[in-house]
């Protein structure tokens, strides 16, 4: 059996939590593979909207495990608390929840770590989630990070204390107020006890297992491509690999045993933090759609810079992805549109027309070209099937196909489960 893997394909908020939900039946394994609590993936059925920050998109569906994998960086305090707002569904976590123990552990200081950095970058910030993201992997990748596997050794207090010692050298440096810190530990040790009750495990024999003996599995991205540490709009970036090669080493998977990439876009783009956006619209339309598509962030609750569809970006992530099935999400946003745009080039300021997000494409700004086609304009409430759409709804769907050169096998029209079209 192959592994499928499902991302963004844009900067994140795409609306991969609702699209993992609404497949993980056809699944017996869901893993996250990278990222973490500064993802907010939403889920919403029975009149129920949850927002998932670590566990996995396939937590409310019975007899399914659920896996956070290696390629993680995982905060206690964060797991904890979404645990125990599950409690509510009860959901069975030591039977459908398994964590690896090579998961790298965000501890207090990282998060001071994270505030002091952006604050001494001024309006040069990346717009962080303040989760403590950059400097956990970061340490990571430095290898003096804390794995989930440490907290079972005798000296784990010894290990925090060496790497906390480091930290603060650096908070020091940044002259970065501490003085929460040992309210925070307190907290943070004890999520540490409640840990230790969950099912710990070596993830990538156990996902490599089950792909043995039959079980499906399907990874689920977190940020998006354009977010990606190598090919995102770096340095505007989060610090992982959000792409599908990031499923691999996230979950020790070798590449031969990927099967499906399903990218996921919303039917325009939207941006929360900082860096370069081309298509972003600062006008009323801009607002209308942060209105209409409620774009404030699910982890942070900012707004999220809104604008159209951009091409050139998505041809670049289905590339780097591979991506094999595409899945548009929120149609239902544009209904208020008579008019939308599609940027299919940009333009430098020498008037050059390109098509490709080249490195020095990154360092200046652009003009983006658009084609105008009509809007459907009308609700999309009452509609069942791909065949029941608008008729200029379907010409959008297969104009982006047509340019994207791969087939858009799902339209979701509303947040929950059942607005979802498979075609
Ligand atoms: P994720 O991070 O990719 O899982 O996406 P988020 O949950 O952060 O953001 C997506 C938002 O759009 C959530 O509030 C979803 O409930 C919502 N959503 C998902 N699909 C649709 C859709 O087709 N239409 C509308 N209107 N909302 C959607
Ligand atoms: P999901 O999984 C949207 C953005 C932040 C910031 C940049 C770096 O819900 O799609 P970080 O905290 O990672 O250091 O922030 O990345 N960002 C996201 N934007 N959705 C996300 O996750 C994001 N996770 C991080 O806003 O610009
Ligand atoms: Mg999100």
């Amino acid at each position: 059996m192959k592994m499928d893997i499902l991302l963004g394909l844009q900067w994140g908020d795409e609306g991969k939590g609702k699209v993992v939900d609404v497949l993980a039946p056809k699944y017996d394994v869901v893993a996250r593979f990278q990222g973490g609590p500064n993802a907010g993936h939403t889920l919403e059925f029975d009149g129920i909207k949850h927002v998932l920050h670590q566990i996995p998109s396939g937590i409310f569906r019975q007899k399914l495990i659920n896996i956070i994998g290696n390629g993680v960086v995982l905060d206690p305090v964060v797991l904890k608390k979404e645990i125990e707002g599950l409690d509510k569904f009860n959901i069975v976590f030591q039977e459908n929840l398994f964590v690896s123990k090579k998961a790298t552990i965000i501890i207090p200081t990282h998060k001071l770590l994270d505030a002091a950095y952006e604050k001494s970058k001024g309006d040069k910030k990346i717009g962080s989630t303040l989760k403590g993201i950059g400097p956990t992997y970061q340490d990571k990748i430095g290898r003096v990070a804390l794995r989930v596997g440490d907290i079972l050794s005798g000296d784990f207090r010894a290990k925090y204390d060496a790497l906390v010692a480091k930290h603060k050298t650096t908070l020091s440096f940044y002259d970065f107020d501490i003085s929460q810190l040992p309210e925070l530990e307190t907290t943070f040790f004890d999520a540490i006890e409640f840990f230790k009750k969950l099912n710990l495990i070596d993830s990538e024999y156990v996902v490599n297992e089950f792909l043995s003996s039959g079980k499906k599995v399907l990874a689920e991205g977190a940020q998006g491509s354009l977010l990606d540490v190598d090919f995102g709009s770096y340095p505007f970036v989060t610090s992982s690999s959000t792409m599908a090669a990031g499923a691999c080493t996230g979950l020790g998977v070798a590449p031969s045993r990927i099967g499906e990439v399903y990218g996921i876009f919303k039917a325009y783009c939207t941006r929360v933090g900082s860096g370069p956006f081309p298509t972003e619209l600062f006008d009323a339309d801009g607002e209308a759609m942060r209105k209409e598509g409620n774009e404030f962030g699910s982890t942070t609750g900012r707004p999220r810079r809104c604008g159209w569809i951009d091409l050139p970006a998505l041809r670049y992530s289905i590339m780097i992805n591979g991506v094999t099935q595409l899945f548009m999400m929120k149609g239902d946003v544009l209904n208020i549109f008579e008019e939308i745009k599609i940027c299919t080039h940009y333009e430098l300021a020498d008037g050059t027309r390109v098509d490709k997000l080249t490195y020095e494409l990154n360092e200046q700004d652009v003009t983006p070209i658009y084609t105008t086609v009509k809007g459907w304009y009308t609700s999309l409430a009452n509609a069942t099937t791909f065949e029941e759409f608008p008729k200029e709804l379907k010409d959008y769907v297969f104009f982006l196909e047509a340019e994207l050169g791969v087939p858009i096998k799902m339209v979701s029209v509303g947040p929950d489960r059942k607005q979802t079209i498979l075609r």
